[in-house]
């Protein structure tokens, strides 16, 4: 099998980074995929914590990695992490899709636009991910072909930035402050600056079948732009099978990871079922104490660092939810799970797990397709006995019965092995487990 996918099984921040980063070892070639700098992923190698946004997290290794059509580029954000990583000696063998979309600054502008203008905002990360994808798919896109020749930009612009320009005024009463001709200087020179990094990603994995390619999935599951708690998602295909469609490659049998934390974030609105929070209370099962809740969601936060590595926003937290862990297997047909941050739920007395959900009072059978259906949704909770996870113990990499049983008890439902397991943010705070938790 050639290929490894890697794919959150949540809302994202399921600390896939580290996983791309351990694996790429074994790898020849790492590819995004989808989503933009929207997404956030940290590696802490030897105590030193690298944060990209758009470079693959396989590049902290030194391997091939490429950023393929379906990403959308702001180039400013990608030379930025270029150059972060060049003077600190590392060599970037990086290559870009020249097919791939580029984040306009008026993108960014319309993004912030709708939210300021929204009744409910969606929560985006303000990055201009939506209006650059509507773009995309509207045939009114600027691709890195367009952006390394400044006659073609101009050509392209001239048609797309009058638009732009009347929806940030006149809709929005926003103003676009750089002129076409501004945007067309600045833009050409960072597309001379990238130009070196340009090929055709689909030819070149084609060409390089005989190699082992990793596929680093951005963002999660459920902000999948079809299949996650929509319209509270991303503006991507997030799920596996979008990895071969990006990439302009034919689909083929895969390792697919899906990396799960041993609870459940989340940042931005929409529906969270098993979120541990004041005002979530009154739809939990056998839970009168709303302040308890919001104490261990709290908890929870403070342990795991749970701030937006893009944003910095604080993220929402909850027990783990195995009903959206079944749905996003089946959705991607994970061959393997990796539970990261399992050391965060060190100290509790006790951990809940949501196993199913009661709709309008009763057991419901398939995960609900839509946010609006999904808020209607109650948590069925089993409780299991907390652990405590001391640093001897994380040093030997040894865990207390508790820790194993609640690994146990997700495998079984899920009905995936877990392979890996997190007990803290350095490569080495890993723990295998070749054929499953025993
Ligand atoms: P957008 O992708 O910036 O349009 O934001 C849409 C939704 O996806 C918002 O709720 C964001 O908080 C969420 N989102 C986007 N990227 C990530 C990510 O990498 N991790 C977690 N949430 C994300």
């Amino acid at each position: 099998m050639p290929f490894t996918i890697v794919i959150g099984t949540q809302w994202g921040d399921e600390g896939k980074g580290k996983f791309v980063d351990l694996l790429a070892e074994q790898q020849d070639i790492v590819v995004r995929y989808q989503g933009g700098n929207n997404a956030g992923h940290t590696v802490v190698v030897d105590d030193k914590e690298y944060k990209f946004h758009l470079l693959p997290s396989g590049v902290i290794q030194g391997k091939r990695v490429l950023l393929a059509s379906g990403v959308v580029i702001d180039p400013k954000v990608l030379l930025k992490e270029i150059t972060a990583l060049k003077e600190k000696k590392y060599i970037i063998n990086l290559g870009i899709d020249v097919r791939a979309n580029i984040i306009m600054p008026y993108h960014i502008l319309l993004d912030l636009a709708r939210e300021k203008a929204a009744n409910k905002p969606i929560g985006t990360t303000g990055r201009g991910i939506c209006p650059c994808y509507e773009d995309k798919v509207g045939r009114r896109g600027v691709t890195f072909f367009d952006l390394i020749d400044p006659v073609r930009l101009q050509q392209r612009l001239d048609v797309i930035y009058p638009e732009k320009k009347a929806l940030l005024e006149k809709v929005y009463n926003e103003q676009l402050l750089s002129s076409n001709e501004q945007i067309i200087s600045e833009y050409s020179v960072y597309g001379n600056q990238l130009k070196q990094y340009l090929t055709d990603v689909s030819l070149e994995l084609s060409q390089n079948s005989n190699n082992k390619i990793l596929f680093e999935g951005a963002q999660g599951t459920f902000l999948d732009v079809a299949f996650g708690t929509y319209p509270y998602v991303t503006s991507s295909h997030t799920i596996a099978a979008n990895a071969f469609v990006q990439a302009g490659i034919p689909s083929e049998k895969s390792m697919i990871i899906g990396v799960a934390k041993a609870y459940t974030t989340r940042v931005g609105s929409g529906p969270f079922i098993t979120e541990l929070s004041a005002d979530n209370y009154n739809k939990t099962e056998n839970t009168s104490d709303s302040a308890n809740n919001a104490l261990i969601g709290d908890y929870l936060r403070k342990q795991g660092a749970e701030y937006g590595t893009t944003t910095g926003r604080p993220r929402r937290c909850g027990w783990l939810d195995l009903a959206m862990l079944k749905e996003s297997t089946r959705l991607n047909g994970f061959t393997a799970l990796a539970i990261t941050k399992l050391d965060v739920l060190s100290g509790l007395d006790e951990i809940k797990v949501c196993t199913s959900y009661l709709f309008q009072g009763k057991p419901l059978e398939n995960f609900p397709h839509n946010a609006v259906l999904l808020e209607q949704c109650a948590p069925v909770y089993k409780t299991l006995p907390g652990f405590k996870l001391t640093p001897e113990l994380i040093k030997n990499k040894t865990l207390p019965e508790n820790a194993v049983q609640y690994l146990r008890y997700i495998q079984k439902n899920v009905g995936v092995p877990i392979n890996f397991v997190s007990i803290g943010p350095e490569r080495s705070q890993t723990i295998l487990y070749e054929n499953g938790v025993e």
